[in-house]
């Protein structure tokens, strides 16, 4: 009987080859929905910011001490292995016993002694840099806020509150606060910094200063319930003219358009405004995302479908099934009134 070949394990082993190249060098780009421009791969060896650098370079020292000491045990044990093995006709008696060894016991001592304090010193060094306590000229306050399962970021000097897409200037240090609203998140974007938590309670404290424009991704990475994997966040990094224009716009209210007032009365009649705020309006929930700028995100649910008009349909008419478990309820409305919400969503740019 020939034995059935596995197609798809050659297949996974190829795909998980590529990813890990991927991973490594961080050298790929994938086309990105909302005209935001190419998103980078998430490699923490790919950076993009002093924090990350810091991190990065951290980590190659450590898999570079680790390596090294692999490659001495692993040789030395192949060495031994090889050399004193078994063969035929050898005398099968115990060889003498060797105790005590000053020499050998000073070496497997000391070095290891060595590269700990090596290490602890770099790392108090590295944990400095990283906590930043003074603050330089014109940083920017920003505040993220993690909830179920999705991000708040207030920008509170500019009164500005978007979701799930957080913009930020080149060059100039942003400070963030740590908060959640619920239970234990972390908030990580591989390329800027390194991982903290938000918890509910307590504010934490991160700071990144973005090095070159672009679109960089991140997710959560603390397990909060069944949407965790679908908590994903994307940095939009701008020049500082292009920054101020983005502020500039998002500070305004929403866009008022007449064509679309059965849809927007539609909306403000509904459940909605308890959990969403558009500025402007009535509405000012805050359970849910702001909506105010709705329009100006290329992704909803954050992260889990491009924002256009399908599906936009298809997440106010069960949320539940583009995000099983979501918070925001079905609001079982007729198919014509969706469409009609969906409109008036449609103009919030
Ligand atoms: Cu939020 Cu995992």
């Amino acid at each position: 009987m020939t034995r059935p070949r596995t197609p798809n394990l050659v297949t996974l082993a190829q795909v998980w080859a590529g990813l890990s190249i991927l991973l490594i060098t961080g050298s790929a780009a994938a086309a990105e929905p909302g005209g935001q421009g190419a998103v980078q791969v998430p490699s923490m060896f790919a950076t993009a910011s002093t924090p990350a650098d810091i991190i990065a370079e951290y980590s190659l020292l450590v898999i570079g001490i680790c390596a090294a000491i692999f490659v001495v045990v692993a040789g030395l044990l192949t060495v031994t292995v090889v050399r004193f093995r078994s063969r035929p006709g050898d005398d099968r008696r115990e060889p003498p016993q060797v105790y005590g060894s000053n020499q050998v016991e000073l070496a497997w001592t000391v070095v290891p002694m060595l590269i700990v304090i090596l290490l602890g010193l770099v790392t108090a060094r590295n944990i400095l840099a990283l906590q930043k306590d003074e603050r330089p000229e014109g940083w920017l306050p920003v505040t993220v806020i993690g909830h179920q399962w999705w991000w708040e970021f207030r920008y509170p000097e500019q009164g500005v509150v978007t979701a799930n897409e957080l913009h930020l200037p080149v060059g100039r240090p942003t400070f963030f606060d740590l908060e959640s609203q619920d239970v234990i998140h972390s908030f990580w974007i591989p390329q800027l910094s390194g991982k903290t938590d938000l918890i509910p309670n307590r504010t934490n404290h991160l700071w990144m200063d973005p090095l070159k424009p672009g679109v960089y991704v991140g997710q959560c990475a603390e397990y909060c319930g069944t949407q965790h994997a679908h908590m994903l966040l994307r940095v939009v990094v701008h020049s500082l003219p292009d920054f101020e224009r983005w502020l500039a716009h998002q500070r305004t209210d929403a866009a008022v358009s007449p064509e679309v007032a059965v849809g927007r009365r539609l909306f403000e009649s509904t459940a909605c405004v308890n959990c969403h705020t558009v500025r402007g309006t009535d509405a000012d929930g805050r359970f849910g995302p702001d909506l105010t700028h709705l329009m100006s995100r290329a992704t909803i649910g954050s992260g889990v479908a491009s924002n256009d008009r399908a599906h936009l349909i298809e997440w106010v008419t069960n949320p539940d099934h583009l995000k099983p478990g979501v918070r925001m309820p079905a609001m079982k409305l007729e198919p014509k009134q969706i469409g009609q919400v969906v409109d008036y969503l449609l103009t919030l740019h």
